[in-house]
Formats: structure tokens, sequence, C-alpha cells
């Protein structure tokens, strides 16, 4: 399969699902609409969509048909960069190859662009407008209730949370691990577990969504730790050394660069190795694992 023309148009469907939302329901004052509309279209990945839509399709449907459901994930994701690079948080300068959110509209209108993004995916999940697939509100729900426990205190704002209070700290096994599942593994474990409640898999199915999610979800920090002591400012669009600056603890700062490696080589074959009972539609999921590992960006 061609990864790259998978991820192209599917990157595509999310890009002009998000040029079409803030044009058609502009938000006054200009300023906010500006500012939200600055870090959504920065650029980015777009991973969690993604993720959401090929899980989605390994059950045989067409990613067109979830692109608002998997763009509700972008935008928390986007909320949560913005207040992570925040002063008050990891105080960075640059991200997605632009000057943070902050350094542009003013701490004020960043906090406020976060707050929209965040409240405004859930009014986009519960949008009669998006649901092509005449999903029952039963499932709605449903989708509504994990990705708010995975976004919220139980999940990445509790992660982000303990990331905050561990600055300076001795780096442990047990709140790395609980850190990084929760900041990181959790919005993406959450990401691939939509696909699967928009297909209403069955349960056997979500658990072998959930054990590739966790896996691979935990490799995508680890990486980024990695990533953040060897990459480059230029390929990532965001500040190399930022973790070092605010005494961060990180998988290199525990383990050293190889062990994290390793480590991070490991969690992608667990998760590859969890979704071995798919057949072919899976492979892009088995690919993008592969990708993730080896990203410079
Ligand atoms: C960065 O996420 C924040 C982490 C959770 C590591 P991404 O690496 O997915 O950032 P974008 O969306 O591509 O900018
Ligand atoms: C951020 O982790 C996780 C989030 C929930 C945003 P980092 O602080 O390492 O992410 P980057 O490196 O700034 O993208
Ligand atoms: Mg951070
Ligand atoms: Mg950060
Ligand atoms: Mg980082």
């Amino acid at each position: 399969m061609d990864l790259k023309l998978f991820i192209e148009e599917r990157k595509q469907l999310v890009d002009d699902f998000i040029q079409t939302y803030f044009t058609q329901k502009p938000v006054r004052p200009e300023a906010l609409n500006k500012s939200i509309v600055y870090s959504l279209e920065a650029g980015g990945k777009r991973i969690r969509p993604l993720l959401c839509m090929a899980a989605y399709e390994i059950f045989g449907g067409r990613p067109q048909d979830v692109a608002g459901f998997a763009t509700s994930l972008e935008f928390i994701h986007t909320y949560s960069l913005i207040h992570d690079d925040l002063p008050a948080m990891d105080n960075d300068d640059l991200r997605r190859g632009k000057p943070t959110n902050h350094k542009v509209f003013g701490e004020g209108m960043a906090i406020l662009a976060g707050d929209a993004l965040l409240t405004e995916a859930f009014s986009l999940i519960a949008d009669p407008a998006i649901n092509q697939l005449q999903l029952k509100s039963s499932s709605i729900l449903k989708f509504v209730r994990e990705i708010s426990i995975a976004s919220g205190a139980h999940g990445m704002v509790g992660g982000q949370a303990q990331d905050l209070l561990s600055e300076d700290a001795e780096p442990d096994e047990n709140t790395l691990s609980f850190i990084h599942h929760h900041k990181t593994a959790a919005l993406i474990t959450v990401s691939v577990r939509a696909g699967g409640i928009l297909a209403m898999c069955d349960e056997q199915a979500m658990i072998r969504l959930t054990k590739y999610g966790n896996n691979l979800g935990l490799a995508f920090q680890v990486t980024d730790d990695i990533l953040d002591v060897e990459g480059t400012t230029e390929q990532m669009g965001k500040p190399r050394g930022s973790d070092e600056k605010m005494n961060k603890m990180t998988y290199p700062k525990l383990y050293g660069l190889d062990e994290s490696r390793r480590k991070a080589r490991e969690l992608i074959d667990d998760a590859v190795e969890a979704i071995s009972v798919f057949d072919s539609k899976a492979d892009p999921l088995r690919e993008i694992a592969r990708y993730l590992l080896s990203r410079k960006s």
C-alpha cells in the first residue's frame, strides 16, 4: 500500500473540514477567530484524526463519512498544544513552524482560543449535520463520554498536571509512566477506539484497537522525548531542548537515549502485534505505527 497517499488523502479531508468550519461559522470577535484559525491551520500531522479514520476503515467504512468526528479530535489536540506552550506551562515560542499562539495573540487570547476549541469539539460531535452514518444517540453519547474522559482530569489534563509537578524532580518509572500514558497516550488511544465506536465494532476488536492505541500512544511520547534531544528545530517546527530547559521528566532522562529507542521499538512491535488478527484493511494502522517510530517531525 502507498502510505504517503493514504495519509495525504485523509489529511486533506481534515484540512478541508477545518477550513470550511470557521468560515461558515465565523466567531466574534474577529481576534478570537483569527487566534483559533491560526493554530488549527498552522499544519500539524493530523495523527489523531488519521488514526480514527484508519481504525474505522478496518471495518469497511469510508473515511469521508467520519471526517467531522475525526476532526473533533484535532480540535482537542490543538487546544492542548496552545495551552501547553503558554508561559505558565512549557513556555515555548515556536509551534508547527510558526510563533506560538500567545506570542502572536497574547496570553489571554491564547487561553480563550484553547477554551473555544475544546468546547467546540463537543458541539461538533453533537452536530446532526456531521452524522452522515445516522448513528444512534447512544453511540454518540459513548463517543462523547470516552473522549471527555481521555482528554479531561482522568486523562490528558491529569497527565499535564503531573508533568508540571514533576519539573525538577528526580525521575522515577512510576511517575514517568503515569505522565506519558495520561498526557499523550490517552488521547491517541481514544482516537483509535473512536474509529471502532463509529464502526460499531465488537468487543474483541475493541480490545485489540485499545492495545494498539496504548502502545502506539506511549511510543509516540517516548519518540517525542527523543526528538526533543536529538531532532532539529527546523524539522520539528518546535524548539529542540524544550524539555531540558524546563527540566522535564522524560524517557531519555530516566533511561538514556539508547534504552529509550529500544523501548519505543518494542512498544511499536507490541502495537502491531495487537492488531495481527485483522486483515489487510488494517495495513495502514500497521504502517502508521512504523512511520511514527522513524519520524523526524
Ligand atoms: C505533539 O503532538 C504533542 C505531543 C503529544 C507529543 P504532535 O506531534 O501530534 O503535533 P502536531 O499535531 O503534528 O503538531
Ligand atoms: C505535550 O507533551 C503533551 C500534550 C498534551 C500537549 P510535550 O510538552 O512534550 O509536547 P511538545 O513537545 O511541546 O509538542
Ligand atoms: Mg508539555
Ligand atoms: Mg511542550
Ligand atoms: Mg515534547
